[in-house]
């Protein structure tokens, strides 16, 4: 029975790799949406993954969330990452400090023995401070190292769930209402086709940065998150998707 469910997952990793046109799909058992434990386990996925790319000097964006948080969490102290810079992908989303990239960020690059910088910049950001702040020599520093980041790793949530995590202002909720928004990922808000619907101003990586970049990894589990998935893979800009059993079953039914 256990290579059966091995083979089962191998199945559903294939269909979902082809219906999205990814180029690795990793699913773990369980459903982090019944069983907490089950992110971890996610978590630890996305580790080994890390760890299997990390040859010579990389550097690493990472975004924030529980997801990633989850990752950073289940690293266990290595020197893999000796020689790699870790940044966080963009400046502040809204997030509770332990959920933020910065955060996850030196976590990670501690464990692995790598470096990091970070990015300081308030948080929402306004029109005036975006233009004054991207000239901030410090903050000009990391943005450069961000823009070279060769690894990208991400979650992804649902668009409402995160509006609210994020306490979004009632404009920018209306403007999700009415634009249909399903998913969110880096701050940007996607409807069901994957076109933005909002996007959050903060400084860091655009979305179309990610194009250029050869291992984008998206980090989502829990079945209510599947139509979320669904929604951002439609502008197909990460390459990797790593996720329980239980978004990966939904996802299928949904097609
Ligand atoms: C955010 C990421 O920090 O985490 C988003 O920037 C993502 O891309 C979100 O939508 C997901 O959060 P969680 O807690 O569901 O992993």
């Amino acid at each position: 029975p256990y290579f059966e469910e091995l083979r089962g997952f191998r199945d559903l990793e294939i269909k979902i790799k082809q219906t999205f046109d990814l180029e690795r799909v990793i699913i773990t058992p369980g459903d982090s949406d019944t069983d907490p434990w089950v992110k971890d386990e996610l978590g630890k996925r996305a580790v080994s993954f890390l760890q299997s790319q990390l040859n010579n000097k990389q550097t690493v964006a990472v975004t924030g969330g529980t997801s990633m948080a989850a990752v950073a969490k289940m690293m266990a102290p290595t020197d893999l990452g000796k020689g790699s810079m870790f940044v966080p992908a963009r400046g502040g989303l809204g997030e509770r400090v332990e959920n933020q990239a910065n955060t996850i960020c030196a976590e990670m690059a501690n464990k692995m023995k790598g470096d990091y910088r970070l990015l300081y910049v308030p948080d929402p950001l306004s029109e005036e401070t975006y233009h004054s702040i991207i000239e901030e020599p410090g903050v000009k520093e990391t943005l450069h190292i961000i823009k070279q980041a060769n690894i990208v790793m991400h979650g992804i949530g649902d668009a409402f769930t995160m509006a609210k995590r994020r306490k979004a202002e009632k404009n920018v909720l209306e403007k999700l209402e009415s634009g249909k928004a399903v998913s969110e990922a880096f701050g940007y808000y996607f409807d069901q086709n994957g076109r933005i619907v909002h996007k959050v101003r903060t400084v860091g990586m655009q979305l179309e940065d990610l194009s250029h970049i050869k291992t984008v990894v998206a980090i989502a589990g829990g079945h209510s998150k599947a139509k979320a998935i669904q929604s951002y893979f439609r502008q197909g800009k990460s390459n990797v998707l790593i996720t329980d059993e239980g978004a990966a079953t939904a996802l299928i039914k949904d097609l």
